[in-house]
């Protein structure tokens, strides 16, 4: 029996199927909203519909958060000295997941739907989709003031590379630095130089 590989990504995406590890259709790199009309369109929203992002518009908000955009394995967004030092974590339904640029990916590190600790105000469990951006301190010489200054200042271009996603797809989107880290970075079981910088949750507005 042939299943269609969409719709097994769905499910496993909606948290009906585990797997360990999710390959993302491509991303699509074309099209979308001229600049100027997605930047007058960006905005925090605090509310959204429960209703799944599809594999293709996770895979597409990933690539253009922090994909890769050149052959020499530059990203979308900046980092200071080249570190990549993000991780972008997934909290989906299904479980937890963390991004992998080169392979375009999504690799299991929670079978758990922990989607509520991505923030602790009301709406944050509505969200299909959240992005915790982790700071792997451990590129950028150890957990010292310099190092969080600079994951703080590169999670902020990947931020507002979500943004502009998702104002040009229609999505509702909110970065959020309220979150309980300890508990999050307990559940997401990091050690103690992966700096939990923000999280940001994206959907469809409510
Ligand atoms: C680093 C950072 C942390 C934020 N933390 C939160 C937060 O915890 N909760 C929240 O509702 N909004 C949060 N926001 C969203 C801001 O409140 C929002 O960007 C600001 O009010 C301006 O609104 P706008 O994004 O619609 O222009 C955060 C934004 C940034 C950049």
């Amino acid at each position: 029996m042939k299943i269609k590989l969409s719709i097994l990504l769905a499910a496993i995406l909606a948290g009906n199927l585990l797997a360990q590890s999710i390959q993302l259709p491509p991303p699509q790199k074309t099209g979308g909203m001229p600049l100027m009309e997605a930047l007058a369109k960006r905005s925090t929203s605090r509310a959204f519909a429960t209703n799944e992002l599809s594999s293709q518009q996770i895979s597409s908000l990933l690539w253009a958060a922090f994909g890769i955009n050149r052959p020499d394995g530059k990203r979308t967004a900046p980092s200071a000295r080249n570190f990549q030092e993000t991780d972008i974590y997934v909290l989906l339904k299904s479980g937890a997941y963390v991004y992998s640029a080169v392979s375009n990916k999504l690799d299991l590190a929670v079978a758990e739907d922990i989607r509520v600790l991505g923030g602790t105000q009301a709406f944050v469990k509505d969200a299909p989709v959240t992005l915790v951006f982790v700071a792997d301190l451990a590129k950028t010489g150890g957990n010292n003031e310099g190092s969080r200054n600079t994951a703080n200042i590169d999670v902020g271009y990947i931020s507002q590379n979500v943004y502009l996603f998702c104002a040009s797809e229609g999505l509702a989107t909110g970065a959020r630095g309220s979150v309980d880290r300890p508990a999050l970075g307990q559940k997401l079981k990091l050690r103690p130089d992966q700096l939990i910088v923000i999280a940001q949750s994206v959907g469809y507005p409510k």
